[in-house]
């Protein structure tokens, strides 16, 4: 199954603050279903541009389409965004999942076992998302996004800080949902995360776009000087 928000048709996006441009004339076209990655410094525009995407940023100029239409609120219900800090209920892993469903009458008191299986929490049901470790909290917040079932799910460093079991269960359960059609877009700094993941890889430095390239290519032969720079850990703020 194919997800049908796409292609995402970005149009010379511009995004400036106080007169000093932070997203410059940024096109690309992300057809492809799979996880895209987005790579850059710090700094480089990266969470602007998919805060844009999700409508939490408003462009200044520019177009953004999905499948053809302009992003409406229909298009953003249809998607979820983690962040690399969870904003999380002071109640149970249960509780946290039982107020999303109150919310929403399709999701089934099965939905959220299946959720939990999938994240590997189900034995943490009962437990206060205090006594969670961050990996643990940041599972929870994958669990909560997969509940509402995004056709396309965006993740602002979500792995960032989090032990390797963790970020290898998040892994696993992001290519499942991959493989049944969730388009995932990532923004990652984990060079070795992004060559497990990464289907193609969009590069912004200073706010522009350098290269959008499939993943392969763009780990052994980037267009770009400003994306084999950062490859070599040479770049740059
Ligand atoms: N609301 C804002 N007002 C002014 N500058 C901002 C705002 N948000 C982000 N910036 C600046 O825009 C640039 C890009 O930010 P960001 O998208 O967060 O970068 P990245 O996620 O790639 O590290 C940074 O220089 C940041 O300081
Ligand atoms: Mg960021």
């Amino acid at each position: 199954m194919r997800c049908a928000l796409l292609p995402i048709q970005i149009d010379r996006l511009w995004l400036k603050a106080r007169h000093k441009p932070l997203l410059r004339d940024i096109s690309v076209t992300i057809k492809g279903d799979g996880i895209t990655v987005i790579m850059g410094p710090n700094g480089a525009g990266k969470s602007l541009f998919i805060r844009c995407l999700h409508g939490l940023s408003q462009p200044d100029s520019g177009a953004i389409n999905f499948a053809g239409t302009p992003l409406n609120s229909d298009i953003r219900q249809r998607q979820a965004l983690m962040f690399q800090k969870p904003i999380l209920l002071k109640r149970t892993v249960q509780q946290n999942l039982a107020f999303v469903q109150s919310l929403r009458a399709d999701i089934l008191m099965a939905d959220i076992e299946r959720v939990l299986e999938q994240v590997g929490l189900r034995h943490l049901a009962k437990q206060p998302v205090k006594q969670l470790s961050g990996g643990e909290q940041q599972r929870l917040a994958l669990a909560r996004a997969l509940l509402l079932r995004p056709e396309m799910l965006f993740l602002d460093e979500a792995c960032a800080n989090l032990d390797p079991a963790s970020v290898g269960q998040i892994e696993s359960v992001l290519l499942e949902a991959s493989n049944r059609g969730q388009k995932i877009i990532l923004i990652t700094h984990d060079i070795a995360q992004a060559k497990r993941l990464a289907d193609d890889i969009v590069f912004l430095h200073h706010g522009q776009l350098w290269e959008h390239s499939p993943a392969d290519r763009f780990f052994t032969r980037p267009a770009s000087e400003q994306a084999q720079a950062y490859l070599d850990g040479q770049i740059l703020i």
